[in-house]
C-alpha cells in the first residue's frame, strides 16, 4: 500500500484544476496515504519545490481558476537524462506514486516517467480539449462558457453597428473551442484547423447578410488556423472583386479565455479524476490517465493516447452542418 503520493500540474493552467487537486487530496487521506504537492509543474521536482498538503491548504480554493500549485513548461522534461533525473529525485524524496494533471505535453511526460518504472496517472485537464481518450478535459467547458460570454458581449456590438466581428479563439490545434462557442452563440462562420475554409463562400455569406436585414455577422476564428490579422488581410483581398461595404473588426480574446471561476461541469470532472487517480495509484494502476467516456470515468492506456490526434466528433459537425454554419470543406 502507498504511504505518500505526490501531485503537480504542468502546462497551461486551466479551471477545474484545483478541484482535482482538492479530490487528490481528500481521497487519499481516506486511505491514510499522504499527499504532496509539487510546486510549478515538473520543474518543481528539479527545484525541490515539494510540500505535504494538508486539509486545511485545501480552503477556498474549490471555486478559484488557475493552480494552487502553479505550472510550467518544463523543457528539462523533453530531455530523457532530465526524465532520469526526475525519477532519481522522487525516489529520493521518498515519493512512491505521482499524480500528473496537465494536457498532453505533460501526460507524455508521465508517461516517461511510468516507462521508467515510477507509478503514475495522468489527469488530462486543457481548455483546448484536444486529448485523446476523454470526451472531455478540465478546463474546457469553463473555457467555452467564457468565450460564449464574450461573443454574446460583442454580438450587441455588432448588431447595434452593422458590423462584422471576427473573434480568435484559442485551442491550439483543435477547434473545439471555435466549433463548438460557434454553436453556443449562433455564429455564422466558424474556421478552424480540421477544415479548409472558403473565403469566397465566406465573403459571400457576409455580403448576402449585410445586404438582407441580418445585417450582422460573426466568425469565430481558431487560433490554429491563423491570427485574426491574417484571416482580415485573406478576406479583405479576397473582397476587393466584390462591393462589400461593411466594416469588420477583430477581436482576440487572449488570456482572459483560460482563467475564471470553474463551472460546476469542470469542478465535478475535477474531483471524478482526482478520485479515480489516487484510487487507480492505490491499486498499483500506472501508465494511465483518467478520462471521460459516455459519462463514465475510466482509466485509459496513456500508449493509447499519446501522439494521437483527437478528432471532432462527427456528431457536432452534423450538428455544425445543420445549424448552417459555414466552417469549411473537409481536408483531403
Ligand atoms: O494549451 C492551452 C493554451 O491556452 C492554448 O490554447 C494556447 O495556444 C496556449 O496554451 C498558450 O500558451 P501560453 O500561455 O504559454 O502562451
Amino acid at each position: 500500500m502507498l504511504k505518500n503520493i505526490a501531485v503537480l500540474t504542468s502546462g497551461g493552467d486551466a479551471p477545474g484544476m484545483n478541484p482535482a487537486i482538492r479530490s487528490v487530496v481528500r481521497t487519499a487521506m481516506e486511505a491514510s496515504c499522504d499527499v504532496i504537492g509539487i510546486s510549478n509543474g515538473y520543474d518543481g521536482i528539479f527545484e525541490g519545490a515539494i510540500e505535504k498538503l494538508t486539509g486545511t491548504m485545501l480552503s477556498g480554493m474549490i471555486d478559484r481558476g488557475g493552480t494552487i500549485l502553479q505550472s510550467s513548461r518544463c523543457k528539462r522534461f523533453y530531455d530523457p537524462a532530465g526524465v532520469d533525473e526526475a525519477k532519481e529525485r522522487l525516489l529520493k524524496l521518498g515519493i512512491q506514486g505521482l499524480v500528473v494533471i496537465g494536457g498532453d505535453g505533460s501526460l507524455a511526460g508521465a508517461r516517461e516517467l511510468h516507462r521508467r518504472g515510477f507509478p503514475v496517472l495522468g489527469i488530462p485537464a486543457s481548455i483546448d480539449n484536444d486529448i485523446l481518450g476523454t470526451e472531455m478535459a478540465i478546463g474546457a467547458d469553463t473555457a467555452a462558457n467564457t468565450i460564449m460570454q464574450l461573443i454574446d458581449r460583442i454580438r450587441d456590438t455588432a448588431r447595434s453597428h452593422r458590423r462584422c466581428f471576427l473573434i480568435e479563439v484559442m485551442g491550439r490545434n483543435s477547434g473545439f473551442l471555435a466549433l463548438t462557442t460557434a454553436i453556443s452563440c449562433g455564429a455564422e462562420v466558424a474556421v478552424i484547423p480540421e477544415f479548409s475554409h472558403h473565403l469566397g463562400r465566406i465573403v459571400h455569406l457576409l455580403r448576402t447578410r449585410f445586404e438582407k436585414a441580418r445585417d450582422n455577422s460573426i466568425i469565430v476564428l481558431a487560433e490554429g488556423v491563423c491570427d485574426a490579422e491574417t484571416f482580415i488581410s485573406q478576406m479583405l483581398a479576397q473582397e476587393a472583386s466584390v462591393s462589400f461595404e461593411q466594416e469588420i473588426r477583430k477581436t482576440v480574446l487572449g488570456h482572459v479565455q483560460r482563467g475564471g471561476i470553474p463551472t460546476h461541469f469542470d469542478r465535478i470532472l475535477g474531483a471524478r479524476f482526482g478520485e479515480m487517480a489516487v484510487l487507480g495509484l492505490l491499486q498499483e494502476e500506472s501508465g494511465s490517465m483518467t478520462g471521460l467516456e459516455r459519462g463514465h470515468v475510466t482509466l485509459i492506456d496513456l500508449d493509447r493516447v499519446i501522439g494521437f490526434k483527437k478528432h471532432l466528433s462527427s456528431e457536432l459537425l452534423r450538428l455544425a452542418r445543420h445549424l448552417q454554419i459555414e466552417f469549411g470543406d473537409p481536408i483531403e
